[in-house]
């Protein structure tokens, strides 16, 4: 168990002693198993969420899919029949595309621009967005590193390598686009199918990031990764906007600490287990490859190809343009 881990666990459990008899206890799907950011983002939410509420509140995390697929507890959040859902950003983009501006490719080119960019006004706008469109607010963003491409076949540098992999990709349309815009056609696939997809062969590869490779055992199906940065994945924390709303004014306020809470912790999460967890892959026998020529083909296919296609969807041009631009970007 890592010091992180350590301290999110320790909190979480000394507060959970002194709970009240009466608290709600309310339940968090999380997509991923454990050891990743999805889970310590749902740990540190949990704890902040019983200080914030004086134990009047509580949460229980249910990893590895239990709850349903990622896609699927967007749909039952916004029912109602769900309270909070830990997701990859690329699984609520289906339901409130304007989101989708996050998840083009290379646009999101560090940790610092995902916290920049999702702490910020942009990412308050999405807040709003998404409630509306989805019926889901995000009280909280989790930071989960470029989604490296793994396989079980041979080491991919180029462009040229990729062809002939199947791959698979969340049912996204700009991943699709974008694996397209590479000269393959990926394989759409839900979340909680991709590692037995894996195992039996069905797909050589998948993309996502060093901790979510680790906490899915992915090293156990794949052997080569290779450390293309085309999309920095972003986890958000949903809770129904149903509940939400029925909440006290108090309430509310609480959940939102909470939620603020567990995105800076997330954030240091990331800074503190990322090299360790990649150095612990490559100990189980995975090799990294670099792609070639500082991944400049990647990008200028991707780029070309998938941003144009995407304005009308995220809301025109000037919503990429502005994100660009708010990173100190020239303007797409
Ligand atoms: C996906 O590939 O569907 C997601 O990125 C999985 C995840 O939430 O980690």
């Amino acid at each position: 168990m890592s010091a992180m881990t350590r301290i999110l666990t320790g909190a979480a459990t000394a507060l959970a002693l002194v709970l009240p008899a009466h608290a709600t206890e309310y339940r968090v799907a999380v997509g991923d198993g454990a050891g990743g950011t999805q889970e310590a983002l749902g740990k540190a939410f949990v704890a902040a969420l019983e200080e914030q509420s004086g134990g009047n509140m509580t949460a229980k995390l249910f990893l590895n899919g239990q709850l349903g697929d990622e896609q699927d507890t967007v749909t039952a959040a916004a029912t109602g029949t769900l309270d909070f859902s830990i997701l990859a950003i690329n699984n609520i983009t289906p339901f409130s595309p304007s989101v989708g501006t996050l998840t083009l490719p290379y646009v999101i080119l560090s940790q610092e621009d995902a916290e920049k960019v999702t702490q910020g006004e942009i990412g308050q706008q999405m807040v709003e967005q998404t409630i509306e469109d989805a019926g889901v607010r995000i009280i909280g963003w989790g930071y989960s590193g470029f989604r490296v491409l793994t396989n079980s076949k041979k080491p991919v540098s180029t462009v040229a390598d990729l062809q002939g992999l199947v791959v698979r990709v969340p049912k996204n349309e700009i991943m699709i686009e974008t694996y397209k815009s590479w000269g393959i056609n990926p394989t759409p696939m839900a979340w909680g199918e991709t590692f037995a997809a894996l195992q039996q062969k069905v797909v050589d590869g998948q993309d996502n990031p060093y901790m979510t490779v680790y906490a899915m055992k992915f090293d156990e199906v794949q052997k080569y990764i290779t450390n293309i940065r085309y999309i920095f994945s972003i986890e958000p924390l949903i809770v129904s906007e149903a509940l939400f709303e029925g909440l006290s004014e108090e309430e509310q306020a609480q959940v939102l600490a909470a939620g603020e809470a567990a995105t800076k912790a997330s954030a240091e999460f990331l800074r503190a287990e990322e090299t360790k967890i990649r150095e612990e892959l490559v100990a189980r026998g995975m090799e990294i490859t670099e792609p070639a020529d500082g991944e400049k083909e990647f990008i200028a296919l991707a780029e070309a190809a998938v941003w144009p296609k995407f304005y009308d969807q995220i809301g025109g041009k000037e919503v990429l343009d502005n994100v660009l631009t708010s990173l100190g970007r020239p303007a797409a």
